[in-house]
């Protein structure tokens, strides 16, 4: 069986982002703005991706810097840049990528900044559409029962498309139509470009109309047909803040049932748990309500996660208990550990399985070993400590001299007393033990007991 010519081409997504959003009522670019804790436009990026592309060029303009970093960030080399100085309409938009695309033997499927929950399935459908029909420009539609704002499918009697009227041109019997333009499409990228140059801002807004080019094409005998899809929701553009809270909730609802349906988590109020669609969770966690899993953390089996806590970036193992109001921030805790209630984790701590760190204890960029208790009241930074060690209430690790930070090890199965003041870089030998209270200024040997201020060794603790 002979192929279309045009199946073997490659795809390039462009993806239009050069607005402010002015009904954002904002000072950051729209595509800026996060849905379930991603930037709009990372959403979109994302779904481009899945198609495997060429590159994706992104049209950028306002905030052009902050917006490239952020794809360049995600996607890095595959991302091109068309800077669109003035935001003269969709048309302009895509014509400054013209350098980039014009000569492309390429698929070209345009997406809008704005349209996050657009999915890669849909995309993938759209090109499979396009490939099939042979078309030089195919678009994506679908009906909305209120379409108030969109630009409006014609078709004839025939039922063959005719053109799309924006909803500010389009006559009162053209804005009954319920079939809608999503601004998403797929093109031969030559044609759009050749068909780019014949149009002009002959409109209402008086801008280069995008949604002029198929009708162009269709007057030059191309083939321009309409691939209907049949969710709304997924093609819907974001335009205000009220807008971005119901796709918030949405998303939410969607990755919080996924969760509970696919993955076997337990939500005791799945509509007060805020969990980032890019988190994964494992068979069995419980999830009481207020809890934020935000980022690429990642739970393990069997975890129960209590009110108010807040995970972020982060990887906990099987069957640990992050008790009440508890913060853990770009750290690892590995299994059989409790965490909390009120305990803060962050920049790179690490708990060893079966480790606790109790109330109200900060652990920061820091290695706790295995079975090793800080229960209650308690500073740890910069600190490696070993395992079976318990760190006594009240204990401070002194990192900070005011101008650098420093050092401080405790070995395996040493015995910190309440209150003591370990003032870096120092280091607490194996199986020793401080009196509470004691100011710890000089290295401890191994198997001694110190006291004092500061603390000098009193005995041995070896056991003959
Ligand atoms: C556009 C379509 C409309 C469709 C709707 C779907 C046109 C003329 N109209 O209208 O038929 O129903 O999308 O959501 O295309 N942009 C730029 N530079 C510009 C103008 C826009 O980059 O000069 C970007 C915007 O940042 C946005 C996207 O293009 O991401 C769409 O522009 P927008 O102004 O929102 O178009 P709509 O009026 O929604
Ligand atoms: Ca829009």
């Amino acid at each position: 069986m002979s192929q279309p010519q045009q199946n073997l081409k490659p795809v390039e997504v462009l993806i239009m982002a050069a607005g402010l959003g002015t009904r954002m009522k904002s000072n950051r670019a729209k595509v800026l703005h996060q849905l379930g804790g991603l930037p709009l436009i990372t959403h979109v990026s994302h779904a481009a991706q899945s198609l495997s592309p060429k590159s994706i060029v992104v049209v950028v303009g306002h905030q052009a810097e902050e917006v490239e970093k952020v794809v360049r960030d995600d996607i890095g080399e595959l991302a091109r840049f068309a800077v669109q100085a003035q935001q003269r309409g969709t048309g302009d938009a895509v014509e400054s990528a013209r350098g980039l695309l014009e000569n492309s033997d390429s698929l070209l499927v345009l997406l809008s900044g704005d349209v996050p929950m657009i999915r890669a399935e849909t995309l993938r459908k759209l090109v499979e559409h396009h490939q099939s029909t042979n078309s030089d420009c195919s678009i994506l539609s679908v009906r909305m029962e209120n379409p108030t704002g969109y630009g409006r499918v014609i078709r004839n009697e025939q039922n063959s498309f005719v053109r799309i009227v924006e909803q500010k041109d389009a006559s009162d019997e053209e804005r009954q139509i319920k079939e809608i333009n999503s601004g998403i499409y797929c093109f031969d990228t030559r044609k759009l470009f050749e068909a780019l140059k014949s149009v002009k801002p002959a409109n209402h807004q008086g801008e280069y109309y995008l949604t002029d080019v198929p009708e162009i094409l269709l007057s030059e005998g191309g083939v321009v047909t309409c691939f209907v899809h049949h969710d709304s929701r997924e093609v819907s553009g974001i335009n205000t803040r009220a807008e971005l809270a119901e796709f918030e909730n949405l998303l939410r609802r969607n990755t919080i049932r996924g969760l509970m349906v696919d993955a076997g988590v337990t939500f005791i109020d799945p509509s007060h748990s805020y969990i980032s669609p890019e988190a994964k969770l494992g068979r069995d966690c419980v999830i009481y309500p207020d809890v934020s899993i935000e980022g690429k953390s990642v739970i393990g089996e069997g975890c129960l996660i209590r009110s108010g806590a807040r995970i972020t970036n982060s990887i906990l193992g099987d069957n640990v208990t992050v008790k009440d109001h508890s913060l853990i921030v770009d750290s690892e805790v590995g299994s059989n550990c409790s965490v909390g209630p009120f305990a803060h984790l962050r920049m790179n701590a690490k708990l060893e399985d079966k480790a606790t760190v109790g109330n109200f204890v900060e652990v920061k960029k820091s290695k706790i070993g295995r079975g090793t208790k800080a229960m209650h009241l308690t500073y740890l930074g910069d600190a490696t400590i070993g395992e079976n060690t318990n760190i006594g209430a009240g204990t401070v690790t002194c990192n900070y001299d005011g101008v650098r930070k420093h050092e401080t090890i405790i070995e395996d199965n040493v015995k910190i007393g309440s209150d003591t003041m370990l003032v870096a870089p120092v280091r607490v030998g194996a199986r020793s033990v401080t009196g509470a209270g004691s100011v710890v200024t000089k290295d401890v040997p191994p198997d001694s007991l110190v006291a004092g201020v500061p603390a000098t060794v009193k005995k041995s603790t070896k056991q003959s």
